[in-house]
Parts: structure tokens; C-alpha cells; sequence
């Protein structure tokens, strides 16, 4: 029994851990502990209100479950409303609870309602036992008679126990260079990472992890959270003079507001949070896990892909995309996909965003024959669409100049010579799901690269009342989570890639509609290999798509192996995106060997469990392992940036392995090495690395 209510407390059980809280003397929702199992009941004592002066008068109002701004409160809101009177203060009295039961997973709902005003509020909990995650989202009810502005609603606080130092652990990055891990300890005050593009941006990840400063990938107490929003988002942790911290998350209240009309419900979208006792490692593979089963539309394993952007860029011809189809299907590539450059006047960055026709002189008999060509080579196919913008040189925006966020008096910022679509509109949000039900229903097509190249600029949301302006950067993710909805409905058998110019659009609101994710523009293998790290933190290699390119790279130069640049790829869902026209038949050969290799192993880095052994963040080699669910089979891949002195790299410790079970090495040396779990995970495994950019691939099979 997962939930279990005593006496005014609320206990959360997952496999591992607890979570509780409860109602003080003053009515305040109390959080008092978060981490490993304890006798719950045994809280009751820390369940009192506490003053310090009357400048901290309600000192527990710093460990609230959910801060509702009014009288005493000065912690970061979770809730800040405007009533039709003016008033702009909560007095939210708890009002009870229940407990529902879907497919076995049960869910807390806790109701308060104000003391004056019919606005109601609902906390969620839903349980991911097994996985020791929570899922924490509010619903604010208005059951009055007038409206009432939302000018704050965040979706959860989580409150982290004493900690003699709180560390927080988050990504930083930008286009091509997203996912960088950082971390900082917590002084009084906030630190706020966040999101005002309008998407989830390449700036910042909405996702945190705090421990005490010891935690390492294999050991220590890590808390950690994700929120699962598309737009404009908040993750503020704040540290009081008491010592106590919250993290509390959700969108964005800058420059935002939503009008809650009687009878209305607003929904806050779902901010995960976990307790792991074993380091950031075990949190990773808890989200992997929890994404897989709770997040994602679907369980198929990812198909090797081949992306025709870098090979041909907005160059596209019929002839040429067969020439490629036939190189990538002889490699063994199982999906092709044409990127940009096939519809309207669209010959480079400067137009056709908007109009989506099959461009008549690049596609002669319509895509229908490449299709038919590239089912032929037994592959299947995909395309690029961005529906979101528009270039001003296109029918579309002639037609519909309205249709772009834009204020009357300003002209609008050109952002790769595009504007975005007020999709809010409902014509606007028609004209999507029309175009791409025509696409999808006029050809065989398996898979849709969702792309979207721009920020957010000049706000206005034309088309609706001024009370209702700031609602756009809402109203932009809802219609979009609308869109996916309503195609992937239609096209049950139609994968979908989230790509925003790379990986600024990921996170678990997108998660719940995309099968796979695009991280970084950015595909030299070196740099991702930290790219792919940082990613990996929160998102699993199952969705992380990894293409092989040209060497050198196009957009530093870097020469790499083509082994070095596959065994990058091979970490996630892997791809080939290269100009494979300017390969040689012996690269064409080789890749195909790797291709071959990496469809032996997928099932292990797609839904196997995740080590990451070495960063290069720390040492000049990087290392990452992954092992079955029941301990008997595991690859490695390990790479070396530069050797220096002649000196022999220290042995890599594995992980995850069955320490009595004997395992059979392949890929050091030609001989088949066998060693205990034990010895492999307590004294390591020497790597044959030399040079610059040298990488290896080792596979472990268990003896029976
Ligand atoms: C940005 C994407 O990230 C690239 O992969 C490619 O699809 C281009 N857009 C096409 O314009």
C-alpha cells in the first residue's frame, strides 16, 4: 500500500523511500521528511507550527508542500491569484482527500479551498513505487461566479531534508552545444534556472538534482526532479537563513497570467521528483526507467536511420536522394528520411517555411517515387516538417499575415528569416493538423522529424482580449501538445522526432507525444560524447538520437575515425547523417559492419541499464557501459581523447555485473578474456587505447 493516512499525516512509500507530510495546528500542508524508509507515524512530533520573530512568524511555512501566497508567507509562490475584487491573498484551508487507483498505480489528491473565495486547489501525488519517484502536479477549480487571474501556478515544491551543504546539479548549453553539466552549491537566496524562449530551450534542461557535495555516479544521497513542460518554465531552488530548501518548479510566471473563468480548471503540468541513496548513476537509470514505462508513447526499438540534411542540405533532387537511399540501404540502414529543402520555394533558409507542397521541380512525380524506390531498398520513410514557423517570403505568410504572434505597432524579429504561427488560432492550429493529415495520408510515410528553429518574440496574441495577452505562451504549448495529440491519434503507426534546431525542445511534456529526440545540431562524435553525457543524466539513450557524419566535421573540422565517430553514435539510437556519395567502398563496407554490430547490441543500449564509468570531465577518456536487466550480457564503450607521456591508462572499473558470474571479454586483443564480476568491477579491465581519439567497443557475455 503505497498511500497510507495517519491522523492528519500523509506517507508516500515507494520501493525505497518515504514521503511525508501533514496538516499542522494552523491548517498549513506540512512537508516533514523525504528519503529512506522510515516509521512514518513517528513524525507527528515535527508537525508543529514555528515561529522565530515576528519577522519569520511562521518559520514551517519554509517546508509548505505547496506555498500559496497570502498572510505569512515569503517563500517562492507556488500559487499567486488575482481575484475579481482585487484581493490577491490565499487563505487555503485543507478541505480532505482520496485515493484512486489506476491500472494499479495509485495517486493522493488533496483538496484546500480558500476561506473566502470558491477557488479550489487539488495537490497530486501519483506513485511510482518501483522506481521511487513521485508525480506532483495542481489543478486550480474555480466553482464561483467571476474570474480569476493565475498570475503564478507552479506544479510542485520539493522540499530537500537538512543537509549541512545542499549541491545542485544542472545542464547549461546553447545551439550546438547543449547538455553541459554544472554544479553549484546553494547559498541563502535562489538559484534559477529557467526558460523565457517560449520553449524548453538549449540554455537550460527543466530538471535538478541536489546532494550534500559527496555524491558521486556510484554512491550518496541525490534528490532529484524533472518537469515536464514545453514552454516557458521556472526551477527555482531557494535556500533560507534556516538552512531549509525547496525546490519548487513549473511555468514560468514571467510576463505570464491565464484568466480562470467560473467553471474552469487550470492544470499545472507534472513535475517528477525522486530520492536515490545511490548516486547520480541510480538516478539516471531511475529516469530511464520511469520514462520508458510511464512517459513514453511507445516501447518499439529505435530503427537505424539515415538523415539526408548534411549530405544535401536544401539541395534536395529526386536523383540524388535515390543515390543516397541505395548507399544507406546497402549499410543496412532500416529508415530513410528527407530533411528540409522538398516543399514549396524552399531553396534555402530565406523561403517556403509555410508552404507545404511537394516542390514540383525537386519532386517531378510527387515523393511518391522515392518512396516507392526507398520501400524498394527495404527501408522505410520519413520526413522533415516545421510547422510552427513561416518565412515571410511564402504563400502562406502573403495570405495570412495575421496569422504570426506580432504586436500591431512593432515589426516582428526575423529569427533565421522566419516568423512563428499564433497556433493558439484556431485556423492556425487547423491548418496544421489539415497539412499534416494530407502528408500523412496521401503517402506511406513511417516517421516525422518535428522541427522548430526559433524563439518566441513580440508576444501578442492577436485575436484575443487584452485580459488574455499573456496567455500566449501557455496557450503555444497546449495547442501544440493539441497537435501531436490529434496526428498521433490519426497515425498510430507514425513515429515522431522532437527537434528544435537540435535539442532545444526536450523534456517529459514533449516526451509523452515524441519517441525519440534530436540533443545537439552539433554531430562531431568528440563533442558529443559530453553532449550525450549530459543528456543521459535525465533522458535515455533510447531516445537519444546519435548520427555518424563526415570527417572531417563540417562544422569544426575535426577529422575522427569513422570507428570513433560510430561508437559515439552506437551510445544512443543511432543514425547516419554523412554525405555518403563521398564515401568510399570501404567506409560504405566498414559502416555496414558497424551497423550490423549495433543491431546486435541495441536491445542493451536502448533498454538496458545505463553506467557511466569515465567522464572527460575528469580524465582525458570517457566510458559508458550497459548491462541487461538480469546481469548477463554488457558492452562498453570506451573512448581516449589524447594520450599523453606514453602513459598507460588506468584499468576501467565496470559496474552492474553479477560479481560470482565469470564473463567472456571481446574486443581487447584478439583473445577471448575471462574474468569474474568481481574483479571487473573491483579491479577493472585494462583498455588497448593509444593515441588521439582512439575508442573501443568491449562485449561480456556471462558463462551459463
Ligand atoms: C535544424 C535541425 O536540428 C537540423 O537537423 C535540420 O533539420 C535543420 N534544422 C533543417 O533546417
Amino acid at each position: 500500500m503505497p498511500i497510507s493516512v495517519h491522523e492528519g499525516l500523509f506517507e508516500i512509500q515507494t520501493r525505497q523511500t518515504s514521503y511525508v507530510f501533514g496538516v499542522n495546528e494552523q491548517g498549513i500542508l506540512q512537508h516533514l521528511y523525504w528519503g529512506k524508509t522510515i516509521a512514518a507515524q513517528e513524525c507527528a512530533y515535527r508537525l508543529r507550527s514555528r515561529s522565530h520573530s515576528s519577522f519569520d512568524a511562521q518559520v514551517e511555512r519554509e517546508y509548505e508542500e505547496y506555498s500559496f501566497w497570502g498572510g505569512v508567507g515569503y517563500v517562492e509562490p507556488t500559487l499567486k491569484v488575482r481575484f475579481s475584487d482585487h484581493v490577491r491573498d490565499l487563505k487555503m484551508v485543507y478541505e480532505g482527500y482520496r485515493i484512486v487507483t489506476d491500472n494499479g498505480v495509485e495517486e493522493l489528491i488533496l483538496t484546500l479551498k480558500d476561506a473566502h473565495y470558491d477557488l479550489l486547489v487539488h495537490l497530486h501525488y501519483k506513485v511510482i513505487a518501483e522506481w521511487d519517484m513521485i508525480e506532483r502536479y495542481a489543478e486550480a477549480v474555480n466553482a464561483g461566479k467571476t474570474a480569476i487571474v493565475i498570475e503564478n501556478m507552479q506544479s510542485a515544491a520539493w522540499a530537500v531534508p537538512y543537509l549541512p551543504q545542499y549541491r545542485m546539479t544542472h545542464v547549461t548549453g546553447r545551439w550546438s552545444g547543449e547538455y553541459q553539466l554544472r554544479d553549484t552549491v546553494l547559498s541563502e537566496g535562489k538559484k534559477t534556472i529557467e526558460s523565457r524562449r517560449g520553449f524548453t530551450g538549449p540554455h537550460a534542461n527543466p530538471w535538478f538534482a541536489i546532494d550534500d557535495g559527496t555524491a558521486t555516479e556510484t554512491a550518496g544521497n541525490v534528490w532529484f526532479g524533472a518537469l515536464g513542460w514545453s514552454g516557458n518554465w521556472k526551477i527555482v531552488a531557494e535556500k533560507s537563513s534556516f538552512n531549509h530548501v525547496r525546490v519548487t518548479g513549473g511555468i514560468n510566471d514571467f510576463d505570464s497570467e491565464w484568466l480562470l473563468q467560473p467553471g474552469e480548471t487550470f492544470t499545472a503540468p507534472v513535475f517528477v521528483g525522486g530520492y536515490t541513496p545511490s548516486g547520480f548513476g541510480e538516478m539516471s537509470r531511475s529516469f530511464h526507467r520511469y520514462q520508458r514505462e510511464y512517459v513514453l508513447p511507445g516501447a518499439a526499438t529505435r530503427k537505424v536511420l539515415y538523415n539526408s540534411w548534411e549530405a544535401t542540405t536544401f539541395d534536395v533532387n529526386v536523383k540524388e536522394q535515390i543515390e543516397l537511399a541505395q548507399k544507406a540501404a546497402k549499410m543496412g540502414v532500416e529508415r530513410f528520411v528527407v530533411d528540409d529543402g522538398w516543399f514549396g520555394k524552399r531553396d534555402s533558409d530565406r523561403a517556403g517555411l509555410g508552404d507545404w507542397y511537394v516542390n514540383p521541380q525537386k519532386f517531378p512525380e510527387g515523393l511518391g517515387a522515392l518512396i516507392e524506390k526507398v520501400k524498394e531498398l527495404g527501408m522505410d520513410f520519413g520526413i522533415w516538417v516545421e510547422p510552427e514557423s513561416v518565412n515571410p517570403d511564402s504563400e502562406l505568410y502573403r495570405q495570412h499575415p495575421e496569422w504570426v504572434y506580432h504586436f500591431p505597432t512593432r515589426t516582428g524579429s526575423q529569427l533565421r528569416n522566419q516568423l512563428l504561427l499564433n497556433i493558439a488560432k484556431p485556423e492556425v492550429k487547423q491548418f496544421i493538423i489539415g497539412f499534416m493529415t494530407e502528408l500523412l495520408s496521401s503517402h506511406p510515410i513511417s516517421f516525422i522529424k518535428w522541427d522548430m528553429n526559433r524563439t518566441i518574440t513580440e508576444p501578442g496574441l492577436h485575436g484575443f482580449p487584452a485580459g488574455q495577452q499573456k496567455e500566449i505562451w501557455i496557450r503555444h504549448v497546449q495547442s501544440l501538445y493539441e497537435i501531436w495529440a490529434e496526428l498521433r491519434e490519426k497515425f498510430p503507426h507514425v513515429e515522431f522526432e522532437t527537434c528544435a534546431g537540435g535539442g532545444a525542445r526536450i523534456d517529459f511534456g514533449m516526451l509523452r507525444f515524441a519517441d525519440q529526440a534530436w540533443p545537439s545540431d552539433n554531430t562531431d562524435a568528440f563533442d558529443r560524447l559530453s553532449i550525450q553525457e549530459g543528456f543521459s543524466y535525465v533522458y535515455s539513450p533510447q531516445v537519444m538520437m546519435c548520427w555518424v557524419t563526415d570527417s572531417p566535421n563540417g562544422m569544426n573540422g575535426r577529422k575522427l575515425p569513422l570507428s570513433f565517430r560510430f561508437h559515439s553514435a552506437m551510445t544512443g539510437s543511432l543514425g547516419i547523417g554523412g554525405n555518403l556519395k563521398e564515401w568510399s567502398e570501404e567506409e560504405i563496407e566498414e559502416a555496414g559492419g558497424h551497423i550490423q554490430r549495433y543491431k546486435e547490441i541495441r536491445h542493451l543500449v536502448q533498454k538496458g541499464r545505463q553506467y557511466r564509468l569515465a567522464s572527460l570531465r575528469k580524465s582525458p577518456q570517457a566510458a559508458v557501459q550497459y548491462v541487461s536487466d538480469d546481469r548477463t550480457e554488457s558492452i562498453v564503450f570506451a573512448f581516449l581523447h589524447a594520450q599523453n607521456f606514453g602513459g598507460r591508462l588506468p584499468d576501467l572499473k565496470l559496474d552492474g555485473l553479477a560479481e560470482h558470474k565469470i564473463y567472456d571479454i571481446e574486443g581487447i586483443g584478439d583473445e577471448v578474456l575471462q574474468l569474474h564480476g568481481s574483479t571487473l568491477m573491483n579491479a577493472g579491465l585494462p583498455l588497448p587505447l593509444r593515441g588521439d581519439f582512439d575508442s573501443v567497443l568491449i562485449s561480456l557475455k556471462a558463462r551459463e
